[in-house]
């Protein structure tokens, strides 16, 4: 799998370094971007060297450490620490997943952490989603009908029918996916990317929705879901085990059926 190392268009120098504390035997050193635009000072890479017996196991526990202990100016999102909210999603020895899911005796050597790659970078490690979070609301992320709803149950759905959203529900828009695809660093502008097209496959797969036909038009676009080349980066790094490759290519078998 490619190795990502550093977010598009940015020059990092070297940057602080700050020791474990005294009498600490097992350290390790985090190696992480940092980046304010308020210095107007270019990115650097500072490091920061952690007790590891002081600290939980994973990555994310010793991002929280730092920030606690060492540099409450490192900047980074996180929430739920248990792979459910999808806000730490970053770049971590060269893969993008989420800090909290990552075991620091996962990496040898120096834990490396950059923002995820070819997005804007907010500060430090916080990527700004705006555009992806466009991308999303595009393709109406509801359940569209038009028949009436029954007034006084929920909607069923057979269990075969419910099996159809296994792999896609559990989706949590980390878009570590998004920013491993090399078609999305080139035409992010248009191409709406794994994550949005797993979740537009989402829609068009519920049976309960009314919309289908609607939203394939939407798709049936040269950039919008045509870009995707089968590179495969999406599915190698979702850091939940989906596969938003296959998700795209049934959109496609769609889009064959009903021509
Ligand atoms: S399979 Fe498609 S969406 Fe996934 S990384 Fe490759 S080009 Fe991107
Ligand atoms: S498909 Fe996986 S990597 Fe992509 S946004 Fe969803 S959970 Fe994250
Ligand atoms: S903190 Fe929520 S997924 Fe990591």
């Amino acid at each position: 799998m490619a190795e990502f190392t550093l977010p598009a268009n940015s020059k990092v120098g070297p940057g602080k370094s700050f020791p474990a504390p005294a009498g600490a035997k097992r350290t390790r050193d985090f190696k992480i971007y940092r980046w304010d635009p308020d210095t107007g000072q270019n990115p650097r890479l500072d490091t920061y060297s952690v007790d590891l017996d002081a600290c939980g196991p994973m990555v994310l526990d010793a991002l929280i450490k730092i920030k606690n202990e060492v540099d409450t100016t490192l900047t980074f999102r996180r929430s739920c620490r248990e792979g459910i909210c999808g806000s730490c999603a970053m770049n971590i020895d060269g893969t993008n997943t989420l800090a909290c899911l990552k075991p620091i005796d996962d990496v040898s050597g120096s834990v490396r952490i950059y923002p995820l790659p070819h997005m804007p970078v907010v500060k430090d490690l916080v990527p700004d989603l705006t555009h992806i979070y466009a991308q999303y609301r595009s393709i109406k992320p509801w359940l569209q009908t038009v028949s009436p709803l029954p007034p006084d149950r929920e909607q069923a759905q057979s269990v075969p029918e419910r099996e159809k959203l296994d792999g896609l529900w559990e989706c949590i828009l980390c878009f570590c996916c998004s920013t491993a695809c090399p078609s999305y660093w080139w035409n992010g502008d248009r191409y709406l990317g794994p994550a949005i097209l797993l979740q537009a496959y989402r829609w068009i797969a519920d049976s309960r929705d009314e919309n289908t036909g609607e939203r394939l038009d939407d798709l049936e676009d040269p950039f919008r879901l045509y870009r995707c080349h089968t590179i495969m980066n999406c599915t190698r790094t979702c850091p939940k085990g989906l596969n938003p490759a296959k998700a795209i290519s049934e959109i496609k078998q769609l889009m064959v059926v009903r021509r």
